[in-house]
């Protein structure tokens, strides 16, 4: 087999694929409230145009499937196409990033569908705040939706927090307590620059060591795995009497890109080989063009031979990234 390799000699085992543009909040750093430019439905690539890519992927190498949108689970279909990826032989890890809204609804389906883990994104535990940031009244239902996910055997339940300055940086401690009674992984990512009118600043931008500082200002956090040798973005951590873990993402602080290994495919059918790079490669038309598997898998190569070394958002030289996160997925 021939293997997804980089020029920096990164292995690409992970495809991360955003399989709607669309969603049904309107997080005030993501989106504008009147919502942004979407694609047209026929550009929108179908399930087994998604699927034949993942067979290609898979017989490459990628092992790892994240399912990620806008908000994945307003898709119809989504369970039988996690089915579908499932079957695929090589597809070892399937797990899907979602604001939980829709949680509740469908963690027992998509647990039997296949799906081994849920990220959960939430900024805020107040009820008034969630409103804010979202723009929906939806607090209650994700906090249903991560018990119902933990319940399902989904495992395991991640919580992504985006840590933002005057924002939600006085609940840093309250998330981090959630892991003395519930097993989630609760993770901070620094705030990231993407151009949707939201008005990225630095100064906005809390770093790791900062939201680290404030915890174990009340409790000594224990590191966990191997903090050299990177097995994921997150360095990861627990309270000596947690049942959970605590994680930091530090994109903006201390990047990871040495150790990526991903390749991301936006709903309209683009390979993205960074999160940070507006260099895309287009697959729809390939898909739709009658090109042979063969032919894909060329496309595929080539573009990851173009993966960049790094991201630059610290260079002077940097531009924010034009497509906002709900079009790249995370
Ligand atoms: P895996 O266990 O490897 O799937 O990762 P994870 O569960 O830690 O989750 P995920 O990879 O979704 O990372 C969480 C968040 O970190 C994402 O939603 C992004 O905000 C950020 N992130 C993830 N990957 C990258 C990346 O390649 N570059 C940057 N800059 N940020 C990333
Ligand atoms: N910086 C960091 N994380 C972000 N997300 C969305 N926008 C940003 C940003 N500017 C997060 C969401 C979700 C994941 C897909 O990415 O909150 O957890
Ligand atoms: Fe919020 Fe995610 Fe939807 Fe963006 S895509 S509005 S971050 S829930």
């Amino acid at each position: 087999m021939t293997r997804l390799i980089d020029t920096y000699n990164r292995s690409i085992d992970y495809l991360r694929i955003s399989i709607t543009d669309r969603c049904n909040l309107r997080c005030v750093y993501c989106m504008p409230l009147e919502g942004i430019q979407l694609a047209e439905h026929d550009n929108i690539l179908r399930y087994e145009e998604f699927l034949r890519i993942v067979r290609i992927c898979a017989a490459h190498g990628v092992k790892r499937i994240r399912l990620t949108g806008g908000e994945p689970l307003i898709r119809k279909g989504v369970v039988d196409f996690i089915r579908n990826i499932a079957g695929i032989k090589g597809i070892d890890d399937l797990s899907l990033t979602t604001n939980g809204v829709l949680l509740e609804e469908y963690a027992r389906e998509l647990k039997h569908g296949g799906l081994n883990r849920v990220n959960v994104s939430l900024d805020s535990l107040k009820k008034d705040r969630f409103k804010q940031i979202t723009r929906a009244d939806n607090l209650e239902n994700v906090l249903r939706g991560l018990d119902e996910a933990e319940r399902a055997g989904l495992s395991p339940v991640k919580v992504n927090i985006v840590t933002i300055k005057g924002f939600n940086d006085d609940e840093i401690l309250d998330f981090a307590l959630m892991t003395k009674k519930k097993p989630y992984h609760i993770r901070y990512i620094e705030y990231m620059p993407f151009d949707v009118g939201v008005g990225w600043q630095r100064d906005k931008c809390i770093t790791t060591t900062e939201i680290k500082g404030i915890i174990e200002r009340h409790q000594e956090l224990i590191p966990l795995g191997d903090h050299e040798k990177r097995t994921g973005p997150a360095r990861r951590y627990r309270f000596s009497d947690g049942i959970g873990e605590i994680g930091f993402i530090s994109p903006v602080s201390d990047h990871f890109c040495g150790s990526c290994n991903r390749l991301r495919l936006t709903a309209d059918g683009k390979l993205r080989t960074c999160l940070f790079s507006d260099d895309e490669i287009d697959v729809r038309s390939a898909l739709r063009g009658g090109f042979s598997d063969k032919e894909i898998e060329n496309i595929l190569f080539n573009a990851v031979r173009k993966k960049p070394e790094r991201h630059y958002i610290n260079d002077n030289v940097f531009k924010k990234c034009s497509r906002t996160m709900s079009l790249i997925g995370g």
